[in-house]
């Protein structure tokens, strides 16, 4: 049986306009990544890793040539179409976290479900488990301005995976963390990918994450090596 391409990206190309003009930040990127993958983004701070990963997961649809995400050329979908879309599919965590402040860390990990409608008890008891598994119960009623960075960062990790996306996209998803607990999410994203089938697409600078990826992809200056 073949896998399907989850993700297709042919020609694709990225400009913004600075006040130096236009600034090419992608540059004709080809490649595939396929259902149940687990593919590493490496590059230097500026090769466009995050701009790459925003297009991928639908949330840039300014961009040049074709981005596909489950068949659909993103830019081609409108904003609803785009929400719709990543509601139903997609996992993102963000390079900042982007905890709702006014939200407890049991409360942010719930969002999602609760945004679809999805709440229940038992998803509520699957979220303390969540919270526990990432060592943070005690901190279930915290607020995001009262957590570590590191907590903060396991606490949009178990965000992302409470609605077990069938694509989770991660952007330096152990940069804030400490070997034990980096190790720690890393092993819950490869359960996931193993247990779920999630294809996991993460950024990161962690060389030896990146090998435990089937696949990894090499920025330079906007272009693939
Ligand atoms: N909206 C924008 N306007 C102007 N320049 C931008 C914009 N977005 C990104 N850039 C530039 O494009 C380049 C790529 O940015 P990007 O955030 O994708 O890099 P990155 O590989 O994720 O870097 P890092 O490892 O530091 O997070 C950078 O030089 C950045 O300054
Ligand atoms: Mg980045």
């Amino acid at each position: 049986m073949s896998l399907k391409p989850l993700i297709e990206v042919q020609q694709l190309s990225k400009n913004v306009s600075s006040h130096e003009g236009v600034l090419p930040i992608l540059n004709d990127i080809n490649f595939s990544i396929y259902e149940k993958e687990t593919v590493a983004i490496l590059g230097a701070s500026g090769s466009g890793k995050t701009s790459l990963l925003s297009i991928m997961a639908g949330l840039d649809p300014e961009y040049l040539g074709s981005a596909k995400l489950f068949k659909q050329e993103l830019k081609d979908l409108s904003e609803d179409q785009r929400a719709s879309l990543r509601k139903k599919h997609v996992g993102f965590v963000f390079q900042s976290f982007l905890l709702i402040p006014e939200l407890n860390a049991l409360e942010n990990i719930c969002l999602p479900l609760e945004i679809s409608g999805k709440l229940s008890p038992l998803l509520i008891d699957k979220a303390k488990s969540l919270l526990d598994k990432i060592g943070l119960s005690h901190r279930a009623k915290h607020y995001p301005s009262t957590l570590s960075g590191g907590e903060q960062q396991r606490i949009a990790l178990a965000r992302a995976f409470i609605s077990e996306p069938q694509v989770l996209f991660l952007d330096e998803p152990t940069g804030s963390l400490d070997l034990g607990n980096g190790k720690m999410i890393i092993d819950l994203l490869f359960e996931l990918n193993r247990d779920l089938g999630t294809t996991i697409v993460m950024v990161t600078h962690d060389i030896e994450l990146s090998q435990q990826c089937a696949r990894v992809l090499t920025l330079k200056g906007g272009k693939l090596v």
